[in-house]
């Protein structure tokens, strides 16, 4: 249950917070498989897994898009009954591999998600960082755009809090990587993004999905990460005319840590169990 601004206002701005970021799981129905070749449900499992093993343990787990694959209601039914075994609070937006109405009404029981239009977020009380979700998705289509209104709505949401430490989260990166496959799925007008962002030295990181790797660059005076899937990895092909495809990588997500006098560090952590602890060396 998400805490009240009024709890969070007696000092929390001056404390640690710990944010675990999944991305990109593409989950399907019980019994199938991502593209019937990679049992993205089982990975899932080993995500959350991971995150009830981290000591400390997270504050909070953000989901940045493709929660499931077709947008079928049979992914959103094992979706749900995935995330109720995460202890923290889940703050997620849809990616373009989602359904929009379906995302909603399935999560709708959280008082973050938005009743109509996208399902864009602003919350600020479970952490010395506000978490904004920017649902930057175009129904129908697999591309994003920065359009009028999530500009405008982006804007007011700054202006409300605009001393505040801030996190932007969305899913498809709005700059082009090098990959030109994926990069004609990007989203589309990103320099309106960076031109507001640069208004707003507060805004500690933009964070995105979709790409299915791990990239970070400055982008609007900030620093933007994207993060990896759960499930498989976008193939680093940095031909531009490079033919499309995925791998298999070792499974990874991002561990967000805030810390006052120093600011946000991101750690890139695999996913699974690996040989150690051994002894310093
Ligand atoms: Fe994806």
């Amino acid at each position: 249950m998400l805490k009240t601004a009024a709890n969070w206002a007696d000092g929390k701005r001056r404390l640690h917070m710990l944010i675990a970021h999944l991305s990109d799981p593409h989950l399907r129905p019980h019994g199938h498989r991502y593209n019937n070749i990679v049992d993205s449900n089982a990975m899932f499992l080993a995500a959350i897994q991971h995150i009830a093993s981290l000591d400390p343990q997270p504050d909070l787990v953000i989901l940045s898009g493709d929660l499931v694959d077709t947008g079928d209601q049979a992914e959103y039914t094992l979706a749900s009954e995935m995330l109720a075994s995460i202890r923290q609070p889940i703050l997620m937006i849809p990616g373009n591999h989602d359904d929009r109405e379906r995302f909603r009404v399935c999560f709708g029981n959280n008082s973050y998600i938005a009743s109509t239009g996208p399902l864009h977020f602003a919350v600020g009380d479970l952490g010395a960082l506000r978490i904004i979700g920017l649902d930057i998705t175009v129904p129908g289509a697999h591309y994003g755009d920065m359009n009028d209104a999530a500009c405008l709505w982006l804007e007011e949401r700054l202006a409300e809090e605009p001393e505040r430490p801030t996190i932007i989260m969305m899913h498809q990166p709005p700059f082009n990587s090098g990959i030109t496959f994926i990069d004609a799925y990007c989203c589309r007008q990103g320099a309106r993004l960076a031109n507001i962002v640069a208004r707003y030295p507060t805004v500690e990181r933009i964070l995105c999905g979709h790409i299915h790797r791990f990239m970070q660059l400055r982008f609007g005076g900030t620093m933007l990460v994207t993060a990896p899937s759960t499930t498989t990895a976008i193939a680093l092909r940095l031909h531009e005319d490079a033919k499309p495809a995925s791998f298999i990588e070792p499974p990874a997500m991002l561990l967000h840590h805030w810390q006052p006098q120093l600011g946000l560090i991101t750690h890139l952590v695999p996913i699974g169990s690996f040989q150690g602890p051994l002894a310093f060396f």
